[in-house]
């Protein structure tokens, strides 16, 4: 029998249907509970608040559990690569192997931007945030592709549109990095797969052919894996909301750039590199700084450290703390700062104010330094979350679509002034 929730309010009883998610996650549809009851829920945050029914990643954040598509994390980031990941998010199963090469095709065919694309390049100061110059290139796309303003599309349609966000933002984040350093554009080679294509494009010379380190391809494949979905976040959120009004792709993807930009959210992972060259300089007294984030009266916060919904330790950052020591070594990097995140989460770990409000290291914490070790610097290190989580944000956007979900629009209870007669100028 279906299971129901009773809502008593005053002398009614309102019944409410109870959903069960296939990992038996329970929730209470009030759907219908205005229509029925003439109340609303208040939620601020959403910390308690389903916004959709979602097939494509479950997260527990209790037991530390994340899986993409029933895949487990770990058997992804060890086995898979970044383009087989994004596939199965945005398609919902494992490629075979004609369909991941023929992917990789259409990906390879539409790495290049339009030329013009770079004369929003030229209008940014050359020290501009790369995540603010990313938001708006995005956003731009939508007008040299004035077909991906159409409504209805027919899923050829929305398939192509989908690999030119993906083959392009490569591109344009390989070239934001070229921008800052003041270098000339490397163009992409039809040659190379996405993530070496990358690379190529990022560490690249026009003056010699640059090889690309199969270890640092491999530390790539694995991080953007890492970062690919994490079903309704902050940014993914802002993804479908802003998708649900009928906008566009572009529109859609540039508003969940500018939501990850935060340093709450995707902005942390610069964040804490921030934050451990500052205890470095200080002096490396981590014990300091511990007490500074447990002082309510200290806005200073452990960055990289604590999450909305795992309280327990995030998957993500078991995985990557244990390859950043691989791929440290491998690269011969000896990084101070990774002494200090050690110690700071060691103590962290043992301390009740952290253990008593579950605050984990989440996946920033360690992925800056290794972002760092490659060769990137900081301020682009959410460009890079923001890379890995582009397959995502895709497929979370075309779920919503193809669920044909209404346009999001949360209710309020109003707090302001009530009523107020105008008054005239001279009389105020
Ligand atoms: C990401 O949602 C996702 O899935 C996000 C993400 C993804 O893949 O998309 O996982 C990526 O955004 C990871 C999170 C990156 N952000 C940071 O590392 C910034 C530091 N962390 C915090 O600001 C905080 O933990 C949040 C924002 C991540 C979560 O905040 P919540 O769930 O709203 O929790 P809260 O702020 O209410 O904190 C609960 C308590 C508070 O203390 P009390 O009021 O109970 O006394 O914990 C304290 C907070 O002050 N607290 C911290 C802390 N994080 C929470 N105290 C010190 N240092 C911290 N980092």
């Amino acid at each position: 029998m279906a299971e129901i929730a009773q809502l008593i309010i005053s002398e009614n009883t309102h019944e409410l249907p109870v959903i069960t998610g296939s990992e038996g996650e329970k929730a209470i549809d009030i759907s219908k509970l205005r229509d029925q009851s003439g109340y609303v829920t208040l939620d601020i945050g959403y910390k308690n608040t389903g916004a959709t029914k979602s097939a494509i990643t479950f997260l527990d954040g209790e037991k530390g559990i994340l899986k993409y598509r029933g895949y487990s994390i770990e058997e992804l980031a060890e086995k898979s690569t970044f383009i087989e990941v994004a596939y199965l998010l945005i398609y919902g199963s494992l490629p075979t192997a004609d369909q991941l090469n023929d992917f990789q095709y259409q990906l390879s065919r539409h790495t290049l931007v339009h030329e013009d694309m770079k004369k929003f390049f030229d209008g940014f100061p050359q020290r501009s945030h790369p995540m603010g110059q990313l938001s708006s290139l995005v956003c731009a796309m939508s007008a040299f592709y004035p077909e991906s303003l159409k409504s209805n599309q027919t899923t050829e349609e929305v398939n192509l549109s989908i690999v030119k966000m993906l083959a392009k933002m490569s591109t344009l984040v390989s070239w934001i990095y070229k921008k800052s350093l003041g270098h000339p554009y490397i163009y992409p080679q039809n040659k190379f797969d996405y993530v070496t294509n990358y690379l190529h494009m990022t560490f690249g010379q026009r003056t010699e052919q640059v090889e690309i380190d199969p270890v640092i391809v491999s530390a790539m494949n694995k991080l953007l894996i890492l970062h690919a979905d994490h079903e309704q976040n902050c940014s993914t959120s802002t993804v479908r909301i802003v998708g649900s009004s009928d906008s566009n792709i572009y529109a859609s993807i540039s508003a969940g750039i500018s939501a990850l930009w935060g340093p709450l959210h995707g902005g942390a992972n610069q964040a804490v590199i921030e934050m451990l060259e500052k205890i470095q300089e200080d002096g490396g007294d981590t014990d300091k700084w511990i007490a500074k984030a447990k002082d309510k009266n200290d806005p200073f916060r452990l960055m990289g450290f604590g999450h909305r919904v795992y309280k327990n330790f995030d998957p993500r950052a078991k995985i990557i703390k244990k390859a950043c020591d691989e791929i440290l070594e491998k690269l011969g990097v000896n990084d101070e700062v990774l002494e200090i995140a050690k110690k700071l989460e060691e103590v962290a770990l043992k301390d009740p104010y952290f253990v008593e409000r579950k605050l984990y290291p989440n996946v920033d914490f360690y992925s800056g330094i290794i972002y760092r070790a490659l060769g990137f610097p900081t301020d682009m290190f959410t460009v890079l979350f923001a890379l890995g989580r582009l397959p995502g944000w895709i497929a979370q956007w075309k779920e919503m679509k193809e669920n044909k979900e209404p346009i999001g629009r949360p209710r309020q209870i109003y707090v302001g002034e009530t009523d107020r007669s105008y008054v005239e100028l001279n009389q105020r």
